[in-house]
């Protein structure tokens, strides 16, 4: 597997399959070029894993690297990481994280935070992530 950033060509070879795994987008293809267009603008890192052989987008995670005031190195926080179904639990999502944690300490991150369901804590906490204070949420819609 190679483990590189989102392309635009990569929408149609099983990226849009790899976020159904949070379900459906409401969003059609051109939307999603405009969302992809916002988010490299913002630097918004979206790490994607192509597998060798059908050279298919099999899982995707993304990065926003914070600089904060009060450190000189910055905040890294982990989103959307997920694996499509036919390869999950084969190490895919281990190895994209752990390229990603690679990329934000090489990118001056002094950590790197997330949220997640309590189902997924077994898969972080064997990456090294602890729990820490607590997740909060408000719906604005
Ligand atoms: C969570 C997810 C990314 C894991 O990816 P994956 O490729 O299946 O995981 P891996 O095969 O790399 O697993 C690595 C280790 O975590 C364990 N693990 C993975 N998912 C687990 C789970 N849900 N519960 C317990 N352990 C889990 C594996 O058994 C493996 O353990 P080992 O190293 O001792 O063998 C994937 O299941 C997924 O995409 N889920 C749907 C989307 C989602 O919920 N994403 C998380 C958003 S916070």
């Amino acid at each position: 597997m190679k483990i590189r950033f989102l392309k635009e060509k990569d929408f149609s070879h099983g990226f849009i399959d790899c976020l159904e795994m949070f379900g459906k987008s409401p969003l059609n293809m051109s939307n999603m070029m405009v969302v992809y267009k916002q988010r490299k603008k913002h630097g918004i890192k979206t790490f994607v894993v192509e597998d060798k052989t059908t050279f298919r987008i099999i899982g995707s995670a993304s990065l926003i690297l914070e600089p904060k005031f009060r450190y000189v190195e910055k905040c890294g926080h982990l989103e959307d990481v997920c694996v499509v179904g036919t390869h999950q639990n084969q190490g895919v999502g281990k190895k994209l994280v752990i390229h990603v944690l690679e990329y934000a300490k090489a990118n001056k991150c002094y950590k790197v935070i997330l949220n997640c369901t309590e189902e997924n804590y077994t898969f972080y906490n064997k990456l090294g992530f602890k729990k820490h204070e607590h997740g909060l949420r408000i719906d604005l819609t």
